[in-house]
């Protein structure tokens, strides 16, 4: 098990484009992969995109099951997701809290596609093609951002829904450790 350093927003490499993946199947891949799910795991991630261990790769992971910060959200299968592309199926928005682990103690109000298919590879190079909704939409789209080097509050349209976890919402004592 090897939880990595998050990057915190402000370091340069979560803003770059990052890099497709060109070899799957390789010990390195399988070795960042492990090293993205444990630090998820342990930081009590809804997602991780490879930029945020330092990683300038087209590699996210993610996955809801039960978990403490984001008590109200639907299950999300846990999956790696390896050169993502995303189309949105309708033109609704929608908004909805996001936090970021680059950006640790606070949450925003942030507008996403309502409906997407997304498409992209799993480690072994394996096609992977869903149609997706809500949570899980919002989700993939902002965990791919960090792939072109987007963090939540640059897509946010009013900032003042942006603040602390822990004055937004707080009698949610399980949220404030992020
Ligand atoms: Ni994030």
């Amino acid at each position: 098990m090897a939880v990595r350093e998050i990057l915190r927003m402000g370091h340069p490499v979560l803003l770059q484009q990052a890099e497709p993946v060109i070899q799957f199947n390789t010990p390195e891949l399988a070795q960042l992969l492990e090293d993205m799910h444990d630090t998820m795991i342990a930081a009590n991630g809804a997602g991780l995109a490879a930029p945020q261990i330092g990683v300038s790769l087209q590699v996210v992971v993610f996955g809801v099951k039960d978990n403490p910060r984001y008590p109200d959200a639907d299950q999300v299968p846990y999956t790696i997701l390896i050169n993502p592309l995303i189309t949105p199926l309708k033109e609704e928005i929608e908004d909805g809290w996001e936090g970021c682990l680059s950006v640790p103690g606070l949450r925003g109000v942030v507008p996403r596609y309502s409906h997407i298919r997304y498409t992209g590879f799993d480690p072994q190079g394996t096609a992977i093609d869903r149609t997706v909704q809500g949570f899980h939409a919002r989700v993939v789209q902002h965990e791919c951002d960090h792939l072109i080097g987007v963090l939540y509050p640059m897509r946010m349209r009013d900032l003042r829904q942006l603040g602390y976890t822990s004055v937004l919402f707080p009698d949610r004592d399980e949220l404030e450790d992020d």
